[in-house]
């Protein structure tokens, strides 16, 4: 069977840059949305897998799976803009940490679904499954491709199916075990868990915190 098309909204960030790189060299076709494509065709240009470029519209018309990776304030007018073009039966990942800070002090924004993903849930389609994860690996990381992973990703979602194939999405990412936590509800502990790695970055002076689950 083929491999979904995955289009990562905002793949030419810091986070989705290396996701949609390690997803290309798994085999993915991959679709980089962009709200300026001679931004993302300059992104695309000197990676190691071939990678298609669209605005956001076409990237998430295009893909069986839409990976979210834009800033939390700016996903509400990408989702209603677009609401029609998510296909029935796609399937969004929401890797978003809604970070704010304070005088140097970081927090999560209060958000009355309770998260991130539970706040996209209620502003996507019906007919799109939503999966949270990807959120407690850091940017850079992800981004230095020829470096081992090493370390787990949390997996929730709305569904079973959901949850299933985003954790086939991180398990396709060479170093990456997923960890499927269960429902959407699951997200906030997720969000809350990459503040407490940017915690134990700073207070043991390293940048690449991630996590391990023992046992699993
Ligand atoms: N950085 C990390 O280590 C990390 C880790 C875990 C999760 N995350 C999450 O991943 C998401 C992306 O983070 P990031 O660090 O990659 O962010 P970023 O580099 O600031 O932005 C990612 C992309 O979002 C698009 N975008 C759309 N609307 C925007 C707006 N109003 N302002 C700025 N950019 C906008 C831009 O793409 P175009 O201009 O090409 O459209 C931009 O390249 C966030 O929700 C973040 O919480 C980040």
């Amino acid at each position: 069977m083929p491999q979904p098309c995955v289009a990562v909204v905002g793949g030419t960030g810091q986070q989705g840059r290396g996701l949609a790189q390690r997803l290309a060299l798994a085999g993915f076709p991959v679709i980089v949305g962009s709200r300026d494509e001679r931004r993302a065709a300059a992104a695309v240009a000197g990676w190691p897998a071939a990678a298609k470029t669209a605005d956001y519209g076409g990237a998430i018309a295009a893909a069986d799976v839409t990976i979210l990776a834009v800033p939390f304030a700016s996903v509400d007018a990408i989702v209603a803009d677009h609401h029609a073009r998510f296909r029935p039966g796609s399937l969004v990942v929401d890797v978003i940490v809604p970070i704010v800070s304070s005088d140097g002090v970081l927090s999560l924004a209060p958000i009355a679904e309770g998260s991130a993903a539970e706040h996209l849930r209620a502003r996507l389609p019906a007919h799109a499954h939503l999966a949270a994860t990807f959120k407690t690996i850091p940017a850079h990381v992800l981004d230095d491709v020829a470096r081992p992973l090493e370390c787990d990703e949390f997996v929730c979602g709305d569904s079973a199916e959901a949850r299933t194939r985003a954790a086939a999405l991180v398990q396709a990412i060479a170093g990456l075990r997923a960890i499927d936590v269960g429902p959407l509800a699951r997200a906030r502990a997720m969000e809350h868990m990459t503040l407490l790695a940017i915690a134990v970055n700073r207070r043991f002076k390293i940048h690449d915190a991630r996590f391990k689950v023992i046992g699993v």
